[in-house]
């Protein structure tokens, strides 16, 4: 019994997953178009549809931004010393998440729609999927989260999405509604999803 105990907490304690948190299939990591078209054709999009992402195409631009992609545990991007000190949180209509790379979870933060504090920009309110980058480390973090970004831009290219890199966003809001440190930064935001015909 002790035994068992001592593997059930274990367990827990790894996989820390709840009824909200929404488990993604695993990222697909091969296929799309050849980088320099994709490089030659990535342009920011601002009209969206409202039509929804698959947990599919949600994993795959996750696992761009901030996956494991090694087996020593390091990241698609990569990060000043190797410290990966920052976050990505994905905001949709019924709820905000943060990513977990490890897991290949999302793990529900809150399940108000954020996207009004995201917002300032009305076709944010329409567009099915945001990302937040986050992080504490003032020297580098706002480089991560480029590497972030552009990943995610260019996958979107190579799915045919649309995305656009917005720093018009409430910051403060944002920080208290996730819940951060004090030391959290929010960097910059993501919209993403289909354009309007
Ligand atoms: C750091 C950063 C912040 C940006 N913030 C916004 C924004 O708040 N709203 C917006 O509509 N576009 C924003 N953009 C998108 C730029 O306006 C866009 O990249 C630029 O006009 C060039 O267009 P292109 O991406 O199609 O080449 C931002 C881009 C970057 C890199």
């Amino acid at each position: 019994m002790k035994k068992f105990l001592l593997a059930a907490t274990a367990f827990l304690c790894i996989f820390d997953a709840r009824a909200e948190d929404i488990a993604l299939p695993q990222p697909k990591t091969t296929g799309g178009m050849p980088l320099m078209e994709v490089i030659a054709a990535r342009r920011t999009a601002r009209n969206y549809s409202a039509k929804e992402l698959s947990p599919q195409t949600v994993s795959d631009l996750l696992w761009s931004a901030w996956g494991i992609s090694s087996e020593d545990g390091k990241r698609t991007i990569p990060t000043a010393r190797n410290r990966q000190d920052i976050d990505v949180y994905a905001v949709m209509p019924n709820g905000t998440y943060l990513y977990d790379a490890k897991n290949n979870l999302l793990k529900q933060i809150t399940n108000e729609d954020l996207r009004p504090a995201l917002a300032k920009q009305d076709f944010v309110m329409k567009a099915p999927l945001s990302l937040i980058y986050v992080s504490a480390n003032k020297e580098y973090g706002g480089m991560h989260a480029g590497s972030m970004y552009q990943n995610v831009g260019l996958v979107c290219t190579s799915m045919g999405l649309g995305n656009v890199v917005r720093g018009m966003i409430d910051r403060d809001q944002l920080k208290e509604k996730l819940n951060l440190p004090d030391d959290q930064e929010i960097i910059i935001s993501q919209t993403i999803g289909y354009e309007a015909e």
